[in-house]
């Protein structure tokens, strides 16, 4: 049986920008279950964070089911609260167009419908950044287009869009402090049921 408690969900793309930090926040979090994009788990390794260390202290959900199994729990009550951090400019601007075909566009979206909160670090932020490459810190200049989808996101409501690791820290101290306390009530079904429902030819969870 799982612990069906309310939790958050944090969303984490192929991005090297501030992806360590992001992740000790993330790790450092009680109930938090990390939900990775294909790209996310590609790059991992690259900045020297492996897969099975992450299991090891999270629930971990990959992007291996065309309709995004996991995400189906957003409508039994079990996500009080939204993080995607890293945000790629890709995973950014499908949000900002309102697609929904990867695992981290749909947490957004389906985030969106349910009304809940959504704390998202983009990427893209400012015309000249430094970014962590895997091997150094590099100059990137994001186009206009990158930061109109940052900017065009942060407008939709309930979402916040974070401009640094460190105001991101602050918003989610700050959401967890309010956050709905849990009741079992309020979760219908726990997540065996839910992926009980997804299997069938094809299925599976996503959940490793
Ligand atoms: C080492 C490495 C670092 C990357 N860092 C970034 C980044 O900081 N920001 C970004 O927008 N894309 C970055 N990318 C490119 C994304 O991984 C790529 O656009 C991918 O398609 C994003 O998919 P996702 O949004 O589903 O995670 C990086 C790629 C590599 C190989």
């Amino acid at each position: 049986m799982q612990d069906v408690k309310p939790r958050l969900a944090w969303g984490i793309t192929g991005s090297g920008h501030f992806l360590k930090e992001s992740l000790d926040i993330a790790l450092s979090l009680p109930h938090c279950d990390l939900f990775l994009s294909r790209a996310a788990e590609e790059i991992l390794p690259m900045y020297g964070i492996s897969l099975n260390g992450l299991k090891d202290r999270a629930r971990v959900y990959r992007d291996t089911t065309a309709s995004s199994v996991p995400v189906g729990l957003f409508y039994y009550g079990h996500y009080h609260t939204v993080v995607i951090a890293p945000a790629t400019s890709n995973t950014v601007a499908k949000c900002a167009l309102g697609l929904s075909d990867s695992l981290i566009s749909n947490l957004f979206a389906q985030a969106g419908k349910t009304r809940v909160p959504i704390y998202l670090y983009a990427c893209d932020t400012e015309p000249e950044m430094d970014t962590e490459a895997p091997k150094d810190w590099v100059k990137v200049y994001p186009r206009p287009i990158d930061l109109e989808y940052t900017r065009r996101v942060g407008e939709m409501d309930g979402v916040t869009v974070l401009h640094s690791v460190e105001a991101l820290q602050i918003a989610v101290e700050q959401r967890l402090r309010v956050a709905p306390t849990p009741t079992l009530g309020d979760v219908h079904r726990d997540l065996d049921t839910l992926i009980g429902e997804g299997r069938g030819e094809g299925g599976g969870d996503g959940r490793r």
